[in-house]
């Protein structure tokens, strides 16, 4: 084991990304491509599946080439993705029968009101632990089976698969052998008893979706195939969500302890321990991982549009060159800031549940410029992370201490000191942000025996701890202007 590596294969929402991780848990070399973003009409969103693939294969390949990594030491790979997405393949031919439906999609909202209509809130509540949204997995394919022609009949004779972007990846790379994926990712697809953990007879008999499309579902710490690089045949080792994987990353092993990271949406999620805790406040119920035997359960407050509004200010309002600008922009511009931006590009998540809300901006008056936009889009992000975390709160009994922060906009000093103000809370960046893909890797390292979970505690180290300086009064104004804010958005597009 002198020399041993983990590859951890992180395939997020904008990009595909390959880390090295040595046996010390440092990262050594991450590569990383973006592929194309798919909106065919308003409120839908799509990737190639066959993109996602290539991408992925070869940033891993380039990872392999440029560090001069000796395939032998590498001990393992771990999987984690970007969660919900929906592929639905041949089983023959391996051909993608539609594009990837990514979770952002918002085109099964009616079906979703008719589910509800049908009394399913309740029971999809208690069995799956999710809410009825066009966000998860299993109204999406269903809708492909209704659109694609021939796929229903296909589906009946078994010979389509369904996958998250974990099981499509897994049948790629072990060249259609393995059908898998973990509870993880299974729990978020609206078709998966979190209590019982199996795939729902009922729901599957609600939305027409046979059984033998699903894959089979595996701890997050299993083997889950082999993915053979240059003759040497590496485990796969670990999958998880991506959020998931961060929670694991982040440390956070103990019940009670919560990360919130910063990526295209915001994912904040809280160790619940070995039983669900259902939510009276609009968060989800979501498995956080399977190790060592156990389950352990989280509560998640999930927000569509984060990093991505910031993405926008860059792509669509060109205010901005580079994510990067926004923090001195934001620290420049003294005082509070009147302007409110709601960024409901995506209807709004949890706790609000709203599929048709839009997007909007605030408090505009005849000297607001492009910078009262930029910071007030920033502050969007750490509003809407206290919006769930007042829910977490609530529904867990009890206070929160500190938040562990993560994700690509956790580096961006000014919105964490305006998060920690926010929240009244001490916000805590370790040194590496890399949380979620370190996740994936100290899951597989764990299943291959070269970590352990008491190696994961001690591998955390604090890059700054950020303390809140508002007062109460402040900070009760700023907060009482984004719930007016988020208010009138609601419902907007019904
Ligand atoms: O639930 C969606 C989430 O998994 C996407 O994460 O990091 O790709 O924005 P990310």
């Amino acid at each position: 084991m002198e020399n041993s590596y983990i590859i951890s294969l992180d395939q997020g929402t904008t990009s595909s990304r390959a880390l090295l991780v040595d046996k010390n848990g440092q990262i050594i070399q991450i590569e990383q491509e973006e592929f194309e973003q798919i909106y065919p009409k308003s409120g839908w969103v799509e990737h190639n599946p066959k993109q996602i693939l290539e991408s992925q294969l070869r940033v891993c390949h380039k990872l392999i080439e440029s560090t001069k990594v000796d395939v032998k030491n590498i001990s393992a790979i771990g999987i984690t993705n970007q969660r919900e997405t929906t592929i639905v393949w041949d089983a023959d031919t391996g051909e993608p029968i539609y594009n990837a439906i990514v979770w952002q999609d918002k085109r099964t909202s009616e079906y979703c009101e008719v589910l509800k209509e049908k009394g399913f809130t309740k029971y999809i509540r208690e069995n799956t632990g999710l809410v009825v949204d066009s966000y998860f997995s299993g109204t999406k394919i269903k809708w492909i089976l209704d659109n694609v022609e021939g796929s229903k009949e296909k589906a009946q004779q078994g010979k389509l698969r369904f996958g998250t972007v974990d099981s499509w990846l897994i049948w790629n790379l072990t060249n259609g052998e393995q059908h898998v994926t973990d509870y993880t990712n299974a729990s978020r697809t609206l078709l998966y008893n979190i209590n019982t953990l199996s795939w729902d007879a009922k729901l599957l008999e609600e939305l027409q979706i046979p059984r033998n499309m699903l894959p089979e579902v595996k701890p997050s710490s299993s083997i889950f195939g082999e993915y053979e690089i240059k003759g040497v045949k590496i485990p796969i080792a670990s999958v998880l969500g991506d959020q998931q994987a961060a929670l694991f990353g982040q440390a956070c092993l103990k019940k009670g302890e919560a990360k919130n990271t910063y990526g295209t949406g915001c994912f904040l999620l809280m160790n619940t321990g070995k039983k669900p805790q259902y939510s009276n406040n609009g968060l989800l119920t979501t498995i956080a991982w399977g190790l060592e035997g156990k389950v352990t359960y989280a509560l998640e407050g999930s927000i569509f549009i984060a990093g991505a509004a910031v993405q926008w200010l860059r792509d669509e309002m060109r205010l901005i060159e580079s994510a990067k600008e926004t923090q001195q922009i934001a620290e420049d511009l003294e005082g509070e800031n009147p302007v409110y931006v709601v960024p409901a590009f995506a209807g709004l998540g949890a706790p609000y549940w709203d599929m048709y809300s839009k997007g909007a901006i605030f408090g505009l008056t005849r000297d607001t410029g492009s910078r009262h936009i930029i910071k007030a889009t920033l502050d969007s992000l750490a509003y809407q992370t206290r919006d769930i975390l007042d829910a977490m709160q609530a529904d867990a009994g009890f206070n929160l201490k500190r938040l562990k922060v993560d994700g690509g906009a956790a580096a961006n000093n000014y919105l964490m000191q305006f998060q920690s103000n926010l929240l009244n809370k001490e916000v805590v960046r370790p040194k590496s942000i890399e949380s979620t893909a370190l996740g994936a890797a100290y899951m597989a390292g764990i299943t291959v025996g070269i970590w352990t979970q008491e190696d994961v505690l001690e591998s955390k180290n604090v890059d700054q701890v950020f303390e809140p300086t508002f007062t109460k009064k402040q900070r009760k104004k700023m907060y009482k202007g984004w719930k007016k804010a988020v208010k009138r958005t609601m419902n907007w597009d019904n």
